[in-house]
């Protein structure tokens, strides 16, 4: 006799989503869904790190376990976006040039081969010659990227997870044990809560940007030489153009700031090449402000046995990677689960 069995997901942010979806496709036949999370697609919590997203791809350079582990789930990712962006235009991701400009670029910029791991498999990429560079770049390059609605998205794969027959339950737990009580026969609890509260390595990252109606034709990144993060990212469907933004570890405020917003758009108008329209003036949509759920070392990815046939296969810590990783970190999770028996190997589509 084969009992019912609900598998629980925590998290209903693009990892929990992701997750989720993956694991549809290896349902045993006993077994369900069941997505338990404090924030959904549509609301709007600083702590709900997705909706803020600005959403594009960029490799980051390096060789620590962590950038490689990383580098492998981006480049899954990219090319499950490509098929995304081709079948379900309403998904939200859109396929466009991606420009970098660095005016102090890193040791591991530097590095030819360390570069070439990360950024090889784009589709298009070079590098920039001098003169295609702006003044006091050092560095640069450009390939074809994708750019991410951030909230679109994850509301399109809400809606494709509840038509394939998952459940969904509005809940906070105050506890790690309590989501094996959430529902009958539980033996799995995956937890993607992003940031979670309890593990001393998980840290947030402030993100402030400022969300604006201009159009812009390309995602570019620029590296400032005092180390500070300029980027344009153009969110599909008319979403307007994301602009960022600042990386600020352990800062809790939730607030925006009107002088960091001031110095994004003046760093903006200079860099960005915002159609003549524009005449240098931006149409405010929205001060954003967000934190990265990051975790020292990367995310967490394993599972922690209890006992008793119980386990919590743990997936947080993303940082402000959630969307390049999040096909790549699905697919993982759901291998581990695999390899424990926790679903069944052939996958159903
Ligand atoms: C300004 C900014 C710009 C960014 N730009 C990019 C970018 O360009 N590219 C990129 O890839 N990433 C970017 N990110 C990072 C990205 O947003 C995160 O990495 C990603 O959203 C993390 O997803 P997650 O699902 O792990 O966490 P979250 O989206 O935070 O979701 C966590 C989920 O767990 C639930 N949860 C937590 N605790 C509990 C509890 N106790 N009980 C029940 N449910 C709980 C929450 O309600 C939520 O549903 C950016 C972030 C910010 C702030
Ligand atoms: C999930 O991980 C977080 C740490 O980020 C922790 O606080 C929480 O207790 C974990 N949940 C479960 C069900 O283990
Ligand atoms: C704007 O650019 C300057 C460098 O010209 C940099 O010092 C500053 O940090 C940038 N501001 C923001 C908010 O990105």
């Amino acid at each position: 006799m084969s009992e019912r069995e609900t598998i629980v997901v925590i998290g209903s942010g693009v990892v929990g989503l992701s997750t989720a979806l993956c694991i549809q496709q290896h349902l045993k036949p006993s077994q369900s869904v069941l997505l338990v999370a404090r924030d959904f697609p549509s609301d709007t919590s600083v702590n709900y790190a997705s909706p803020w997203a600005g959403g594009h791809y960029r490799p980051e350079p390096g060789s620590s376990p962590q950038a490689l582990r990383e580098a492998k789930q981006a480049q899954r990712t990219y090319e499950f976006f490509k098929r995304i962006a081709a079948d379900e235009p309403a998904a939200g991701i859109q396929f466009l040039q991606g420009v970098e400009h660095l005016e102090a670029p890193p040791p591991e910029y530097l590095d030819r081969q360390s570069v070439r791991n990360v950024y090889s498999h784009l589709d298009g990429f070079r590098y920039l010659s001098s003169d295609e560079m702006p003044d006091g770049v050092k560095w640069g390059v450009e390939y074809r990227t994708y750019v991410v609605n951030s909230p679109v998205y994850c509301a399109h794969m809400l809606r494709k997870f509840i038509l394939k027959g998952g459940n969904t339950k509005r809940y906070t737990l105050a506890h790690s044990k309590e989501a094996f009580s959430l529902a009958a026969n539980v033996r799995t609890v995956v937890n993607c809560s992003g940031l979670g509260f309890e593990d001393p390595k998980s840290f947030i990252i402030r993100g402030q940007t400022c969300l604006v109606r201009n159009p812009v034709s390309a995602t570019i990144t620029r590296q400032n030489t005092d180390g500070s993060w300029s980027f344009s990212i153009p969110r599909p469907l008319d979403g307007g153009t994301v602009i960022g933004g600042t990386k600020q570890p352990h800062d809790w405020d939730p607030n925006p700031s009107p002088a960091t917003r001031s110095q994004l758009l003046a760093n903006a108008s200079k860099w960005f090449p915002f159609t003549p329209e524009s005449e240098g003036k931006f149409d405010v949509i929205q001060d954003i402000v967000g934190r990265r759920p990051a975790r020292e070392g990367g995310m967490r990815l394993e599972v922690e046995k209890l006992g008793n046939g119980k386990q919590i296969v743990h997936s947080y810590g993303a940082g402000g990677r959630g969307f390049e990783l999040s096909r790549g970190v699905a697919e993982d999770t759901a291998a581990l689960m695999l390899e424990n028996g926790l679903l069944r190997e052939k996958a159903v589509l």
